[in-house]
């Protein structure tokens, strides 16, 4: 569960959220809507804990932002995936190395690391890839990569920040549909995105975002 109490950012020169209360279920698929510089992102990194709140309380899992350390950070990183618009790989490395890398830092035995590496890279369809360079990839590709890196370490959310904001509209129906996918495994997903068309008959909430506040949170049965 991610939950937001009284939740206001100010950055320096502008507002970025002011007064967010809002609950993120387990388990349930999450799109965050809005223009831009509506607060999209500034929601996200807050959950990731990449920026605290001025004011308010930001609770995911059981880490509360009242209580934010370096250390309690890393513990939290490793229930919350990330994955970004412009994918964030190590392009000299391989799609194994990339997919691997969370658990080689965590001391993971190399045994477990490579039925845990070889099985998400074949849920993302690339095992045919699993030892060509991350930077030799198509986009979407990459994309998947990054989310196989995002979910490595069993997360119960995953955020994603504009995943398809660099695919075109093929890859982009790929990459949502697998993150589809791993919603349906049981990760709460919570995705930022503009693209409407892609989303548009979604079976999930949206949330909309303006001007740093929300302005509809509309569930979908
Ligand atoms: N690091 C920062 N320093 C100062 N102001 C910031 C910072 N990050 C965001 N802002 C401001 O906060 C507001 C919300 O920005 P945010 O990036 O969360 O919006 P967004 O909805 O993700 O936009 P986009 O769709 O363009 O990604 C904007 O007015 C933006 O200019
Ligand atoms: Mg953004």
């Amino acid at each position: 569960m991610v939950k937001f109490e009284n939740v206001s950012v100010d950055y320096l020169y502008s507002e970025g959220l002011k007064d967010i209360n809002i609950e993120f279920p387990d388990k349930e698929f999450s799109l965050i809507l809005g223009a831009t510089g509506s607060g999209k992102s500034t929601l996200l990194r807050l959950i990731y804990m990449d920026i605290e709140p001025t004011s308010g309380i930001v609770e995911v899992g059981q880490w509360s932002s009242r209580k934010v350390s370096a250390r309690k950070i890393k513990k939290l990183r490793r229930s919350v995936g990330v994955v970004f618009q412009d994918f964030r790989l190590i392009e000299n490395m391989s799609v194994y190395e990339n997919v691997a890398l969370p658990l080689i830092i965590e001391g993971y035995s190399r045994k477990y690391i490579k039925r845990k590496v070889e099985t998400i890279i074949d849920e993302i369809g690339l095992l045919d890839s699993i030892n060509q360079k991350a930077g030799t990839l198509s986009k979407g590709e990459e994309q998947r990569v990054a989310i196989a890196r995002a979910i490595v370490k069993n997360p119960f959310v995953l955020l994603a920040d504009e995943p398809t904001g660099n695919l075109d509209p093929e890859s982009s129906v790929t990459v949502f549909n697998l993150l589809k996918k791993i919603n349906k495994l049981g990760t709460a997903v919570i995705m930022a995105t503009h693209d409407y068309l892609l989303i548009k008959d979604a079976p999930y909430r949206r949330v909309m975002m303006d001007c740093g506040r929300i302005s509809e949170n509309q569930e979908i049965e």
